[in-house]
């Protein structure tokens, strides 16, 4: 492998050797072949029919509480641009999403954020928020092997959080795109199943259980929210990407979806165990909790390490990640989320030395 070939640990996506490309194909054939007006013509704004339905199923919901859109991105815009005005409190992870923070910012949120904990977010610590006051509109949650922290939240906390909810009148947005890709442990049932109350609007994706180009997600949620978020959709496109839509709706009915995830979730066990490995061997000051599926690693480097100099130096060698205080609002200098989805295990082993390589030079330096 060239020394200047980039690595890189960025990017929340799959690489390509793990993307079902032939059944894709197959699957875009029979699309064709059996349902060419539905694929072809604009059709409605909540989305291809026979996928809303099957995604109506996968969940225990009914048709019309599933509005189908391009890419889960798509459908949280919806959802904030319904729910979030100016001024209005809403919570998120600390660390999260950093394209969560940017939207909520550019509609004027005031963003309460409560920090995570190895079993998620800290609901006690929301609940004290909120008996202090705090009335937020939304709380935005990612429940399993959360982007970037990795940390999945209890199934006692999703219960608690819904309790809040009830009482304190929010809705949660449980934002779920990795649920699918638990690789070890027990899975834990979404918050939308155990909500009775419809607080819940969930959203998933399937650019990580199938490929991002695709850009296929939803929301499922009330009825009244989803017909609400089905017109905003139709003002902005008139209708989603019904080419992509008819597409994964045979993929997930013939049964390749779950190759799929069968095929992603072996990588990237895979490759949280190469980076896991190659860090504790090359970078013993790194601190981590291994995820038990999903796509991340948060990793925390000991106070007062620059994790700004430490992006600089790694991409000087050849190894990019995004820093820590991409996803905060403040602090978290010295961390670092690292995407093992999209990397080989040589790459990894190979990236990681790189990296180590990157922060001995920071302490020789500093020296
Ligand atoms: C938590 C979270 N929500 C939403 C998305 C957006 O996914 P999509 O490709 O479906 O737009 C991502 C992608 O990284 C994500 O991590």
């Amino acid at each position: 492998m060239e020394a200047e070939q980039p690595i890189t640990f960025a990017r929340g996506a799959p690489s390509l050797d793990i993307i079902p490309a032939e059944d894709l194909r197959q699957a875009a054939q029979r699309a064709f072949e059996s349902d060419p007006r539905g694929a072809f013509s604009y059709g409605t704004a909540g989305g291809y029919v026979p996928l809303r339905d099957w995604i109506a199923e996968r969940h225990g919901a009914v048709r019309e509480q599933v509005v189908a859109t391009n890419g889960s991105m798509q459908a949280d815009a919806f959802l904030f641009q319904l729910l979030v005005q100016p001024g209005d409190t809403v919570v998120v992870e600390a660390p999260t999403y950093d394209r969560t923070l940017l939207s909520l910012k550019g509609l004027g949120a005031e963003i309460l954020a409560i920090p995570m904990e190895a079993d998620g977010l800290d609901v006690e610590g929301l609940a004290h928020a909120l008996e202090a006051g705090a009335r937020p509109k939304l709380a935005h949650v990612i429940p399993n092997f959360q982007n970037p922290a990795g940390a999945t939240l209890s199934l006692e906390k999703r219960r608690r959080l819904l309790e809040l909810a009830g009482t304190y009148e929010f809705v949660v947005f449980e934002d779920d795109p990795y649920g699918e890709l638990r690789f070890e442990g027990e899975s834990l049932p979404t918050m939308l199943s155990l909500d009775t109350d419809d607080r819940v609007v969930y959203a998933s994706s399937f650019s990580k259980t199938v490929c991002p180009g695709i850009r296929a997600g939803y929301l499922v949620g009330p009825g009244e929210v989803i017909a609400s978020v089905e017109r905003i959709a139709t003002g902005t496109y008139i209708s989603p990407n019904m080419v992509a839509q008819a597409i994964v709706a045979e993929f997930c009915r013939s049964g390749a979806l779950e190759r799929s995830i069968e095929t992603v979730k072996r990588a990237l066990r895979e490759r949280r165990d190469a980076t896991c490995a190659a860090l504790q061997e090359r970078l013993p000051d790194a601190t981590f909790t291994p995820p038990e599926g999903g796509y991340f690693l948060w990793v925390e480097l000991p106070e007062g390490a620059d994790v700004d100099a430490l992006s600089a130096a790694a991409k000087d060698r050849g190894v990019i990640f995004v820093k820590g205080t991409d996803f905060l609002l403040e602090g978290g200098l010295n961390t670092l989320r690292l995407a093992y989805s999209g990397v080989r295990p040589d790459e990894i082993v190979e990236g990681i030395g790189r990296l180590a390589e990157a922060y001995r030079s920071l302490s020789v330096a500093a020296a």
